[in-house]
Formats: structure tokens, sequence, C-alpha cells
């Protein structure tokens, strides 16, 4: 969506501060031994006492409130009873609302306490890159060039990006137009970002593949060569400065 009244603003703003706050509470609560699905169960309790509804269950029919994806999972992943949290996981967490009919979108990878298998560096460059694309969209920015820059900071740090994932519009629905923020540039791609546009941002930055591939449950993404993903992604609305960060509050 394009703001064009304060009434819009406010209901992007608050959507935007309960799916920030869902994710960073999801975030503290994780611990080794816990199932994806009791971590989801969590999440789906603070997203209903703020009065918001998950976004991938309306909108697709999701088996979960949010999506959990857990080491060679790239994202998409299904809570699980059957899937134990343990220590050194490479967790993704996406959470996605809708609230008095504006939506919301922002996720994140994360360690789950030490260390052990050394995931930090992907986490952080991933983390960074987002930053990074953030800072330089404003309005007339060609969408296309922060894909570049994604991919030539991924490339710099000795990762690649996925290249048929990307984030998208948001405001009234979870995916509108413009679609496809790629993490690349593609030459042919002549859209410009637009001062009052809202737009889910997001890197999906990877160790081994180019291309995340759907798996059998139908759902759960990995990559085509294996390895491992991070994703930091956030809802932000395009100015000629900076652009405001709705989600800021997921401190990602
Ligand atoms: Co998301
Ligand atoms: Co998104």
């Amino acid at each position: 969506m394009s703001i064009r009244y304060k009434e819009e603003f406010l209901g992007i703003q608050k959507v935007s501060k309960v799916v920030a706050l869902t994710l960073k509470q999801m975030r503290d609560y994780a611990r080794s031994g816990m199932t994806t699905k009791q971590l989801d169960d969590y999440g789906a309790r603070l997203l209903s006492s703020y009065g918001a509804r998950s976004a991938p269950y309306l909108t697709y029919g999701f088996p979960g409130c949010t999506c959990i994806s857990v080491n060679k999972e790239f994202c998409h992943g299904i809570p699980s009873a059957r899937k134990i949290l343990k220590e050194g996981d490479l967790i993704n967490i996406d959470v996605s609302a809708e609230l008095n009919g504006y939506w919301a979108d922002n996720g994140g990878s994360f360690v789950l306490g030490y260390d052990r298998n050394q995931y930090q560096p992907l986490v952080n460059a991933s983390k960074e890159i987002l930053k990074e694309a953030i800072g330089d969209i404003r309005h007339g920015i060609r969408i296309s060039q922060i894909g570049g820059l994604i991919e030539a900071e991924a490339a710099r740090r000795g990762y690649s990006v996925v290249r048929n994932l990307g984030g998208h519009g948001v405001g009234r629905s979870l995916h509108e137009q413009p679609d496809e923020l790629l993490n690349y540039e593609d030459i042919s791609d002549k859209r410009r970002f637009t001062r009052n546009l809202v737009v889910a941002i997001e890197t999906f930055i990877s160790t081994d593949s180019d291309y995340a591939i759907e798996t059998d449950d139908g759902w759960t993404l990995i990559g085509n060569e294996g390895g491992f993903m991070a994703q930091h992604e956030h809802t932000i609305i395009i100015t000629d400065n900076e652009p405001v960060i709705l989600t800021e509050m997921n401190e990602i």
C-alpha cells in the first residue's frame, strides 16, 4: 500500500509494532529442549493477546501461526511437536499478521545459545546487509539497485543470495505490489521505490545455495545445494530520506 491518510499510517504502524514485539518475545522465549510447536503456540498467544491474526494462516492456510525454520530449513518451516530445539541451532522465525485490516511482516535468524556450529557470521552478514540496504532505500531509487547492493555485499563476505525469494509490498494484504524485491540486480527491472510506499524488505543470504526448493511437506524450503541461510526482514515506509522502520522494535 501507499499511505495517503493519517489513519492508514496509524493502522500499519500498530500492526507492525505487534509483529515486531511478537518476534522479539518469541526469540527471547526460545530455549533448547523446547519444540517448535511450543514456540509457535507462544507466538499464537501473543498475537491473539494483541488482537492480531496470523497472516500466513489467513492468506495461505499455513499449518501454524508463524514460520519457524531450523538449520538446513531455509524458510516456511512448519511448527512441529516432534522438532526439538537444541543449543547452537540456527533458527529463523518469521512473524506476519493482520490487525484491523492492516498487515505487516518481519523475520529474523539467530543462533540458539552457544554458537557451537559457528553460524553467527552468517547471521551477522544478513543483519548488516539488511541495515545497509534499508539505509540506501529512498524515493526514486531503482528497486533492482538495492538488490544489486545486497548481492554485492553478500559476495564480499563470501556468501550467495537466494535468487527466487524476495521482499514485497505489504499493508492491505500480506503480499502486494511491488512484488519480487529480489536480492540481486535485474537490469530489465525498471521499477523504482516511491514515497509513502510500504514494503517488507528481506535478505536471503546463504552459504551454498542460489535457489530455495520445496520439500515433501509442501511448505518448507531448503537450498538447492544445501547449506544454511539467514534472513532478516523489516516492514518500512519509503520517504525522501531514510525509510521509517515500522518493525524496529523487533531489535533484529
Ligand atoms: Co516474513
Ligand atoms: Co516477507
